[in-house]
């Protein structure tokens, strides 16, 4: 799963330039929000509240300059501070899971906890690769993660209704030359994916790019290649509840091609994505049924171009920013139980329904 994670790690360098338009925008639209926020919650406007990252993801800096929340994300009063000696005035100390279980970095339990501070476990990676929390249990009051029961849910991307329809998408239909696209770097037999993989290439021919067989794919030339696909394999590595990543909202949205999925349940998918966006593989009895179904929608014009008809109505905005996932805590803190321990942390983050 090392290669995997140092994919999400281009993915997020890549991702910081798009985040710096999206800021741009969303500062001029928040401004009424925040000034609600200011008048409802005397405690967020009396003080700033401070955040301590205990240590970066995956020993990458995390920007934190001036008034971080506030120029970037017009979150105000959340001061976000990376240096241990702010330990004693934190309100909340956030902790990396990578980094905790791979022995890298320590909690700092041999110091006592200041009253009223808050502990929050962050991590965006699927339960298979959060290793054992057992160590963890009666530590964190918060969780932060893709997932949606979490305290503090910062998915992959989420979406924005768009302010003038857009274009109707059809026009580009033409320029596609292969039916069905898939992208992997890290192929394992037994995950769920190949298997689906295999059987429907077995029935109509999958055009595989990616480090597994040599082709990779660099970020310039990812979403052009899968543009040429009707259908793109937005398979994830791990199929947990919740976990939709950037193989559904970037590689398939952005692309123009319809993403075929597998990871979470149908009803996770139903529940953040646009309606008739994608196709679950779970929506067949077979997978030669689902090899059909796709076979038939591309020789359908029409029928095929309803997939993309969302489109008009949404756009996708990329989450891929380690500051604003922290700003976040500030702007949620208000609405956080006043109390909460996550006694059985490692059975929280393994439970498979909602
Ligand atoms: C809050 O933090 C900002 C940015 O660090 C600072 O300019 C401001 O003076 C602080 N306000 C209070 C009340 O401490
Ligand atoms: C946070 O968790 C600690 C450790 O279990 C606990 O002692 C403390 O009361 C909790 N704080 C809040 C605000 O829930």
């Amino acid at each position: 799963f090392h290669s995997e994670t140092s994919d999400v790690h281009i993915f997020n360098i890549c991702g910081k330039l798009l985040n710096i338009f999206w800021q741009k925008k969303r500062n001029v639209k928040n401004r009424t929000n925040v000034t609600v926020m200011l008048q409802d919650h005397p405690f967020s406007s009396s003080r700033n509240m401070t955040i301590l990252l205990w240590h970066y993801p995956f020993g990458e800096s995390v920007s934190m300059n001036g008034d971080a929340c506030w120029d970037m994300y017009h979150i105000p009063h959340c001061r976000l501070v990376d240096q241990h000696s702010m330990f004693s005035s934190a309100d909340v100390v956030v902790f990396h899971n990578r980094e905790l279980i791979e022995g890298t970095q320590k909690l700092p339990t041999d110091q006592p906890r200041p009253r009223g501070q808050r502990w929050a476990w962050m991590s965006l990676e699927a339960p298979p690769h959060n290793g054992n929390l057992d160590p963890f249990a009666n530590i964190f009051n918060i969780t932060i993660s893709y997932r949606r029961d979490a305290d503090i849910t910062v998915p992959y991307a989420e979406l924005l209704p768009k302010e003038d329809e857009g274009r109707l998408v059809e026009d580009n239909l033409q320029e596609k030359t292969t039916l069905i696209c898939w992208v992997v770097s890290n192929y394992k037999s037994h995950h769920k994916r190949s298997q689906v993989y295999s059987q429907l290439n077995a029935i109509v021919p999958v055009k595989v790019y990616g480090r597994w067989i040599q082709t990779p794919l660099d970020s310039s030339g990812l979403l052009p290649t899968i543009s040429h696909c009707y259908f793109y394999l937005a398979f994830e590595n791990s199929v947990s509840k919740d976990y939709i990543t950037e193989k559904l909202w970037y590689n398939a949205y952005e692309s123009g091609a319809v993403p075929v999925v597998l990871g979470a349940s149908l009803s996770d998918y139903k529940a953040v994505a646009p309606p008739h966006s994608f196709i679950h593989v779970d929506e067949f009895a077979s997978v030669r049924e689902l090899a059909n179904y796709l076979q038939e929608l591309a020789k359908d014009k029409k029928r095929y171009a309803e997939y993309l008809t969302w489109k008009q109505h949404w756009k996708v905005k990329q989450n891929r920013d380690w500051t604003e996932r922290l700003c976040k805590i500030c702007a949620e803190f208000d609405s956080l139980p006043q109390h909460k321990v996550y006694s059985d942390l490692e059975a929280w983050d393994k439970t498979t329904s909602a």
